[in-house]
């Protein structure tokens, strides 16, 4: 099938995912203006804020790609006070972004399962229940999933980081903790417990094909997902992964395989929400302004407390523009504006597939 008839319609399967990733000029126009009116049609023009709270780099994992894997020495641990925390809630409440997303470096201890369930209660009363809470703090117990769901948590981002076990194999430790098959249960976990559930992968690692690529949207779609967050791969110094640099696309080619991966996803999956990942924003300073234009409706400006912020680096040249300052708020606001959305404020904005499905 040519492009053409592949974006008037037809059944999108695995060859049919792989020709539109391969698109190229007047092809991949097409793409990102097909998946523009879709996404105006199911989820508007209209785009949620979710602020980003990384609140520690301390990561019982040890990921290859990652910059705060627990085997970099180089880095500057930190965990912020839950008066730190709650103060960052306060300002995404007061400033009307509708819902925070609290990150960390994975943690499965007690202490720290405790630690969320209270600070799950105490974001809910100092808004008034108003913000909603996701969480991103990797793979847990079911029964923990479960508690923080009944905290006041209801959405869970667990990205997949790879669908083919063969490259999540290659991409992490040979080890109990890091196996394929404990983070697909984690999905499943999440979503029988009730979250709104998310995941997503990396674009253009090492070793990683397009017909991967094509498996990780069907993998999406398979799964049901409500949210998909994904960015390019960006190399980090300090990680096993970095030897492999020679076999990377150019950071710009990563930058244009991730705007197609999200317009394939918004046609593939017309009622989810997708986030404009900020890794985008590493490569082009407009990276997550143009993935709004293509198909993404979720930003996350980072508004953890600045002097942290440099610590959180997953991946080399990560923006630590301060996203939490009021101009760059009113700037973000107007460029958004100019790329044709505009910002749902004091909505929960929670995804239409998950509202339809539940
Ligand atoms: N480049 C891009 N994204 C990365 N992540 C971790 N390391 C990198 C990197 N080097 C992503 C992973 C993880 C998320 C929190 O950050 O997908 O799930
Ligand atoms: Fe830890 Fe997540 Fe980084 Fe893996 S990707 S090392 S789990 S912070």
């Amino acid at each position: 099938m040519t492009n053409e008839e592949i974006l008037s319609g037809g059944a999108l399967g695995r060859k049919e995912l792989i020709t539109l990733l391969n698109s190229k000029n007047e092809n991949k126009l097409r793409l990102f203006k097909k998946a523009a009116a879709i996404k105006k049609q199911h989820v508007r023009d209209t785009v949620f804020f979710r602020g980003l709270i990384e609140f520690s780099n301390i990561c019982r994992k040890n990921c290859f790609y990652c910059g705060i894997r627990s085997g970099n020495t180089h880095v500057n641990r930190y965990d912020l006070s839950d008066d730190e925390i709650l103060h960052a809630a306060s300002f995404a409440h007061e400033n009307n972004f509708g819902s925070v997303v609290l990150q960390s470096g994975e943690n499965n201890s007690t202490e720290f399962i405790h630690r969320i369930e209270n600070l799950l209660k105490a974001i809910g009363k100092l808004s008034g229940q108003k913000l909603r809470v996701t969480l991103s703090l990797g793979e847990q117990e079911k029964e923990t999933y479960r508690r923080w769901f009944e905290s006041g948590a209801h959405r869970y981002l667990l990205r997949i980081e790879s669908s083919s076990p063969s490259l999540y194999k290659k991409l992490h430790p040979d080890n109990e903790n890091h196996r394929f098959e404990k983070r697909c249960r984690c999905l499943v976990d999440l979503k029988e417990t009730g979250y709104q559930t998310g995941t997503g992968v990396m674009i253009g690692l090492p070793f990683q094909t397009i017909g991967d690529l094509a498996d990780d949207l069907l993998f999406m779609k398979d799964f049901d997902v409500d949210m998909v967050g994904m960015g390019p791969y960006i190399e980090h110094g300090h990680t096993p992964l970095y030897r492999f640099r020679n076999l990377l696309m150019s950071r710009e080619e990563r930058f244009e395989l991730t705007l197609k991966m999200i317009a394939v996803l918004r046609i593939l999956m017309k009622d989810i929400n997708i986030a404009s990942a900020t890794a985008l924003q590493a490569i082009d300073r407009s990276g997550r302004e143009k993935a709004l234009m293509v198909g993404a409706n979720v930003i996350m400006p980072n508004i953890t407390p600045g002097h942290y912020r440099n610590d959180y680096k997953l991946y080399q040249d990560k923006p630590c523009t301060d996203d939490q300052a009021e101009d760059f708020i009113s700037c973000l606001k107007a460029r958004i504006a100019l790329s044709g959305n505009s910002v749902a404020y004091g909505e929960w904005g929670d995804s239409v597939h998950y509202l339809s499905r539940s």
